[in-house]
């Protein structure tokens, strides 16, 4: 009989007032970040801001091309410099702001798969884990304990030396 895997990813919620001083800084940093952005083919911005565990703050925002696919997101421009400028820093949390252009507020997106990935590989490196902070409607904030939270089914350095795929930080429910 077929079995059925559950995977259940936790967020912990805040309003704005709850957030402590270094997420206020770092939401205020990403949503900066996304007013920079280069995004004239989907007028969509986003803001990145990677904050390492000495209190340094490294931003980032999407940077669109005509050519598409040769853009890059707000994270993957944040992480990456991060790890060109600052090469062996320990990374604390990374908060993301994203919005329409025109719209009045920011809504909840989660990082794209790509962006995780990218994460994921600085998370593993520090064995240490990566808080992600997403910037909500009306102040709220969506707290990922991890990178790997957000990626149950990651594919990392353990995986090419053969290692199976089951995650490590979700809850796995099998029911037989
Ligand atoms: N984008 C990001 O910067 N981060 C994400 O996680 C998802 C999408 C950007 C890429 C593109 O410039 C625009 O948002 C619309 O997809």
């Amino acid at each position: 009989m077929a079995r059925k895997l559950e995977l259940i990813t936790e967020f912990e919620v805040l309003e704005a007032h709850e957030a402590d001083k270094d997420m206020q800084a770092l939401l205020t940093a990403a949503r900066e970040a996304g007013a920079k952005a280069y995004a004239p083919y989907s007028h969509f911005l986003v803001g990145a801001a990677v904050m390492l565990t000495d209190g340094t703050i490294i931003i980032g925002s999407n940077q669109e091309n005509a050519a598409y696919p040769s853009g890059i997101c707000a994270e993957r421009s944040a992480i990456f410099y991060t790890g060109s400028a600052h090469p062996g820093k320990e990374i604390k949390m990374i908060a993301v702001a994203a919005k329409p252009e025109h719209a009045p507020d920011y809504l909840t997106a989660s990082p794209c798969g790509a962006c995780r990935q990218a994460m994921l590989e600085y998370e593993d490196k520090q064995h240490k884990d990566i808080k992600l902070l997403l910037q909500g409607r009306g102040g709220q904030v969506f707290i990922s304990a991890s990178v790997a939270n957000l990626l149950p089914f990651k594919f990392d350095a353990a995986a090419l030396e053969g290692a199976g795929v089951m995650p490590e930080t979700a809850e796995v429910k099998i029911t037989a």
